[in-house]
């Protein structure tokens, strides 16, 4: 077992990566605390003996909570993976109401939340020797070798922009968590079989580009593997994983 009791928070776990994460990190031995606004993260926990919390990570008072929650049970928390995340079609041409919407809600499920748990978190891993912070990120950061050096879509100025801003947490904590055995790194992954991905693209996807798409599971594997790298491991990465390339952990930056 790579993840033996391991206290692990992963939000957005209710579907996709993050029920994932969640899956494949249970199986390893880790004791999941799994967060999603939706009800239906409860039926995740259920069949992985988690604990679950339903709420919205851009809300600090409901962070604060689970943090606090898990503390109470488990002592202490080894990782955190902040996976919630959301998309839809947004650019500099919106309306400036809906634009204004766009921010708050975009910023604040893929952003904000980061930014709460890794704050309400990392003392917490301070105090217990080590530990670990994945963020989910996009492939829009570190895009596959044959696609430039990034590939905004035109259509999603938030979700690169609050994506982007991941960049900015996993460098800057990676260096002030150093001396803690906290290590932060991003998994900047492409086209992923889940929900958001099929109603992103559409009904009628086609079937040579689905061919391509990762499988969820693999990016977990991933994200255990760089957990597995252990103290001396990679921190402050910001990892591709590329649709139509292999899902493998690449060696350090
Ligand atoms: N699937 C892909 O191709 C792909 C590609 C690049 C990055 N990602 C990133 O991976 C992560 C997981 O994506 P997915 O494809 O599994 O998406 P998904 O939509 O299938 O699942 C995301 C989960 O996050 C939850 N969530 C969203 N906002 C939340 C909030 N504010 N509070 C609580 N829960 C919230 C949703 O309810 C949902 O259960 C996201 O951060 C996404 O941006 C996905």
């Amino acid at each position: 077992m790579r993840l033996e009791n391991q206290v692990t928070i992963v939000t957005g776990a209710a579907q996709g990566i993050g029920a994932s994460f969640a899956r494949c990190f249970a199986a390893e031995g880790a004791k999941l605390i799994v967060v999603d606004r939706q009800e239906s993260v409860r039926e995740v926990a259920a069949n992985i003996d988690a604990t679950a919390h339903v709420g919205d990570v851009a809300d600090a008072t409901f962070v604060r909570g689970v943090v606090d929650a898990t503390v109470a049970q488990h002592d202490t928390i080894d990782i955190l993976v902040n996976n919630a995340g959301e998309v839809w079609p947004t650019g500099p041409l919106d309306e400036w109401e809906k634009a204004l919407a766009d921010y708050d809600a975009l910023m604040g499920s893929n952003c904000r939340g980061a930014f709460l748990f890794g704050r309400a978190v990392a003392p917490i891993m301070v105090v217990g020797g080590g530990g670990n912070i994945i963020n989910a990120s996009t492939d829009h950061v570190n895009s596959a070798p044959e696609r430039g050096r990034h590939h905004g879509h035109g259509a999603m100025d938030l979700y690169n922009a609050s994506k982007w801003a991941l960049n900015g947490f996993a460098f800057d904590w990676s260096k002030a968590l150093a001396p803690h055995n906290v290590r932060v790194n991003n998994i900047n992954m492409g086209a992923t079989d889940t929900e958001m991905l099929r109603s992103w693209i559409g009904t009628d996807p086609d079937p040579e580009y689905v061919a391509t798409w990762m499988k969820s599971d693999d990016i977990a594997e991933v994200a255990i593997q760089i957990i597995d790298e252990g103290p001396g491991g990679r921190t402050g990465d910001s990892i591709g994983l590329w649709a139509g390339h292999p899902t493998v952990l690449p060696p350090p930056e």
